[in-house]
């Protein structure tokens, strides 16, 4: 007890995550392990992802300097990870950047709700199916999009122009399909990569990329779409 009391005041001084066993979020406890239980790791990547450990320290998972000790970041990228992409990750409201890239998750696109803060959703190089979730663009901070290297189906979002951050947009070598968006010309101030090369995009280039002034790299290959004039 003597030593062990000087070692708890320390520890509760300091407010240090590497004292603390304590999950004092469950939300996000809970939320990682639901993604947990949703896939199979053959590398044993998350192996540390357990119960005696908190959360914080699991490997991929950054989260916030100070209490209430929240998720900031999940980068699970290249880790052989298999499955599905739980929408438990859509409760992880302080989360700022996912990066799934690079592993070999099915199935659709996990539905994030409204990530207040989600700046960065990388899920490339994966064999994710179905369509582009709606509410993908109900994150209004995304800057940092890469959902290319997939299954995906189905057109973009029209929403895509309400997203007043976003610089970089991927989404190559998918089999999406419809016209490319006018209102992607309200993007004019941010977007500075658009990808999407590989897909099976019809129709003319809309005149309105021609405004997006910050645009350093355009990619349309290999779709069927049509020049104008
Ligand atoms: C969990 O694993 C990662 C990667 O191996 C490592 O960086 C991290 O320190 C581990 N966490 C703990 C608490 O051992
Ligand atoms: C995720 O980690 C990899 C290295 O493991 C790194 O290359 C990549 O930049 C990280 N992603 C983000 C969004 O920081
Ligand atoms: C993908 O991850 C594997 C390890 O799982 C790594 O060897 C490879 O370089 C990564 N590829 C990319 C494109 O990041
Ligand atoms: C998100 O959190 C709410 C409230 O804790 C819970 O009811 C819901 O099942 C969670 N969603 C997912 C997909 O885990
Ligand atoms: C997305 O935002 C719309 C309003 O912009 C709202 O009606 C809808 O419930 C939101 N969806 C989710 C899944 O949060
Ligand atoms: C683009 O911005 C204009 C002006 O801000 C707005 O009226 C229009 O509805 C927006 N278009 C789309 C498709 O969001």
């Amino acid at each position: 007890m003597l030593i062990v009391l000087p070692l708890l005041l320390l520890c509760y001084g300091v407010g240090n995550i590497q004292c603390s066993t304590v999950h004092e979020n469950r939300q996000d406890f809970q939320s990682l392990l639901k993604f947990k239980q949703g896939i199979t790791d053959p590398k044993g990547a998350l192996s540390n992802w357990t119960i005696n450990t908190h959360f914080c320290r699991w490997n991929g998972v950054d989260c916030t300097l100070t209490r209430p000790w929240r998720v900031m970041e999940l980068n699970l990228s290249g880790m052989g990870l298999v499955g599905q992409v739980s929408s438990s990750i859509g409760n992880l409201t302080f989360l700022a950047a996912l990066d799934l890239s690079n592993n070999s998750f099915t199935g659709p696109l996990p539905i994030l709700h409204s990530l207040q803060h989600l700046v960065i959703f990388y899920v490339n190089n994966n064999q994710l199916q179905g369509a582009i979730p709606d509410t993908l663009t109900n994150s209004s901070t995304l800057a940092y999009v890469d959902l290319s290297v997939n299954l995906l189906v189905g057109s973009i979002p029209r929403s895509i122009s309400s997203l007043s951050r976003l610089s970089y947009l991927n989404l190559k070598t998918n089999q999406l399909e419809g016209s490319i968006p006018d209102g992607i010309a309200n993007l004019s101030n941010t977007l500075t990569y658009l990808l999407l090369g590989g897909n099976s995009f019809v129709g003319t280039i809309p005149s309105s990329i021609g405004s997006l002034t910050k645009l350093e790299r355009l990619e349309l290959q290999n779709n069927n779409l049509k020049v104008l004039g």
